[in-house]
């Protein structure tokens, strides 16, 4: 197989990390950090009320809707300029649902997303397609994500021809500058995605959403599917891209410690909901969700001591079916602390304090 005989891309492994080395030296000494509190402070993306649902339909020839996938029920949040907002939940919760009704690439149920000021679900036509360009995706899987009949260069340049920013040679450099950037060797343009490893298809992935310069990306779940020992360098890399152009995250995950280090603020999801939202380090110092503690309580911890002694938690069940989702609290079949009213009531999204929010009647 070439794979075998040709110079792989795998072989460069070394360099398109020393590549990555620069760009951190890069950005560590000439740039300053963007993420200041002033441009925190600002709000770049308003979620509101946003509802997702995926109709079931059944009948041969004259199909009926019989139910619907409440896979988004009614979330609010914001995303403010130059953070990264962590949104975590089991599998199956609706992160990535959020996130592609979000970039419109699914059209919301109900409820809007402001982006500058702008409500993405009433556009249309050119005026989405160039609002579109702001907002990119990094996928899950670097495997399924990349097209394998193309090269590289190819998919790379498909946004920049897509959204008819550069021609030629023009588009030639660009989409070599955009391999440096990712920290690969620009020579690879010619290659298939077949020819190289995991982490370095998920550095395309992330140069093919940084060629349109985009202001905000979402990130979704981008090292689950990664080998442990290349995450922490896809994390590193996605934090000086950050830095380096401004940009703003919502990084999804399935687990509380990925996105520890790399949110500003975290929003934990449980079946269509959002049931507690604040700033990384309130979250994990004081968690008060039922559901937030429970999915903390996975997280190891690494002194031995602490982590004989800590609470546990263990969630019994799988999430229920989005179609059904229980009445009252949706999390009242799984919850240990739940109480009766919890069966009949739903919560009510408040603020505890500090723009610190939770869903919950016992906390
Ligand atoms: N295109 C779709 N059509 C029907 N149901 C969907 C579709 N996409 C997702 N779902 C369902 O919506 C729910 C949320 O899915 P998803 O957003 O992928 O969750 P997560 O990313 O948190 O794992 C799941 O029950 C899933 O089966
Ligand atoms: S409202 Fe009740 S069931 Fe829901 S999380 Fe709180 S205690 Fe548990
Ligand atoms: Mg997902």
């Amino acid at each position: 197989m070439t794979y075998h005989h040709a110079p792989s891309p795998n072989d460069t492994r070394d360099a398109a990390s020393s590549m990555t080395m620069e760009v951190q030296t890069k950005t560590g000494t000439a740039q300053s950090p963007k993420t200041t509190a002033s441009t925190h402070d600002q709000t770049l993306l308003q979620v509101r009320n946003l509802k997702k649902y995926f109709p079931i339909t059944q009948g041969i020839l004259f199909q009926r809707q019989v139910a619907d996938v409440k896979a988004v029920d009614g979330i609010s949040f914001i995303v403010k300029q130059g953070e990264t907002l962590g949104l975590v939940g089991e599998s199956g919760c609706g992160k990535s649902t959020t996130g592609r009704t979000i970039l419109q690439l699914y059209r919301p149920t109900e409820g809007q997303v402001v982006f500058r000021g702008k409500d993405l679900a009433m556009l249309k036509g050119e005026d989405l397609r160039k609002m579109r360009s702001d907002m990119q995706m990094i996928f899950q899987d670097p495997y399924a994500s990349l097209n394998p009949r193309m090269t590289v260069g190819d998919i790379i340049a498909e946004p920049l021809e897509v959204h008819n920013i550069a021609k030629g040679k023009e588009k030639k450099e660009r989409v070599q500058e955009l391999l440096q950037i990712v920290g690969l060797n620009p020579y690879f343009v010619n290659r298939y995605p077949h020819e190289f490893s995991g982490g370095q298809r998920q550095r395309i992935g992330v140069a093919r959403a940084l060629a349109v310069n985009p202001d905000f990306i979402v990130c979704d779940e981008p090292i689950s599917a990664l080998d442990v020992s290349i995450q922490a360098q896809v994390i590193n890399l996605l934090e000086e891209l950050q830095d380096r152009f401004d940009l703003t995250y919502l990084f999804i995950a399935h687990d509380l410690s990925v996105v520890r280090h790399i949110s500003d603020r975290v929003a934990v999801m449980y079946l269509g909901k959002i049931v507690e939202l604040t700033d990384s380090r309130t979250l994990y110092a004081n968690p008060l969700h039922p559901y937030t503690r429970a999915l903390l309580s996975a997280v190891p911890i690494p002194d031995p001591i602490i982590e004989e002694k800590r609470e546990r938690i263990i969630l019994v069940g799988d999430v229920p079916s989005p179609v059904n989702p229980p009445k009252g609290c949706r999390f009242h079949t799984r919850c240990p602390l739940a109480i009766p009213i919890c069966k009949e009531v739903a919560p009510e999204w408040r603020d505890v304090g500090n723009e610190h929010f939770v869903e919950c009647h016992v906390v």
